[in-house]
């Protein structure tokens, strides 16, 4: 059986920790979408270009080669998402990056795909849509205590001001804005450990996939 897992939502949700916990639960590979935008956004600064460069930026998406984005530490800071967000508004980074995505979706049995535009855009007819969101001050919270316990000094009013400015970026934009699908089942998990976010999520799978 084919199952296809779509986990959209906001900066320091959640969403990715739960997208990689569900992967090995039900044994599917996992695509966590933001890395190959935070790819292109750090090619792009590196070979010299403005962001705004729209040209440049899809140069480097089809140019990206995704093989071992998940272990490149370039990728994880705060200035790669940054770019990552500024880049993935231009409609042409995105028309580059979307094959690479429908293909990963498209495999066998299925796949687990983390973005923002997952079940809206890239795997409309996933069988499961979740949309995992909570508020800016604990998704801030959650951010801030993972740079401080790297060693990383940020202020939380400064963390704080760059999730709403992502937020309102990456919702903001005419190119495939993040938005909740209207099949997707909302998991906010303002109140939530990684525990219990990750059981509601399991239910909203199961669900899901049990109508399918
Ligand atoms: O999930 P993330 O924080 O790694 O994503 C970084 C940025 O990439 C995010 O602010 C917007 C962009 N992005 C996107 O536009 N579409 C996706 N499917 C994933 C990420």
């Amino acid at each position: 059986m084919t199952l296809v897992i779509a986990v959209d939502g906001p900066a320091a949700s959640g969403k990715g920790t739960i997208a990689a916990r569900l992967a090995r639960t039900y044994g599917l590979p996992h695509l966590d979408t933001g890395l190959l935008y935070r790819a292109v956004g750090v090619k792009v600064l590196g070979d010299g270009h403005s962001l705004d460069d729209a040209e440049a930026a899809a140069a480097a998406a089809w140019s990206l080669v995704p093989a071992g984005l998940t272990e490149d530490e370039r990728l994880t800071t705060g200035e790669a998402g940054e770019a990552a967000s500024r880049v993935a508004g231009h409609p042409a980074v995105r028309a580059a990056l979307l094959e690479l995505q429908q293909a990963f979706a498209g495999q066998p049995g299925g796949a687990v795909l983390d973005g923002r535009d997952i079940g809206t855009v890239i795997a409309p007819d996933a069988a499961a849509k979740l949309f995992v969101t909570a508020t800016p001050e604990v998704r801030a919270t959650r951010r801030w205590k993972q740079l401080t316990a790297r060693g990383i000094d940020i202020s939380f009013d400064a963390m704080l001001a760059d999730i709403r400015r992502r937020d309102e970026r990456d919702a903001g934009r005419g190119a495939a804005p993040m938005v909740q699908a209207k099949d997707a089942v909302l998991l906010d998990t303002t109140d939530m450990g990684i525990e219990a976010a990750f059981d509601a999520a399991r239910r909203i799978v199961e669900t899901a996939r049990a109508r399918h």
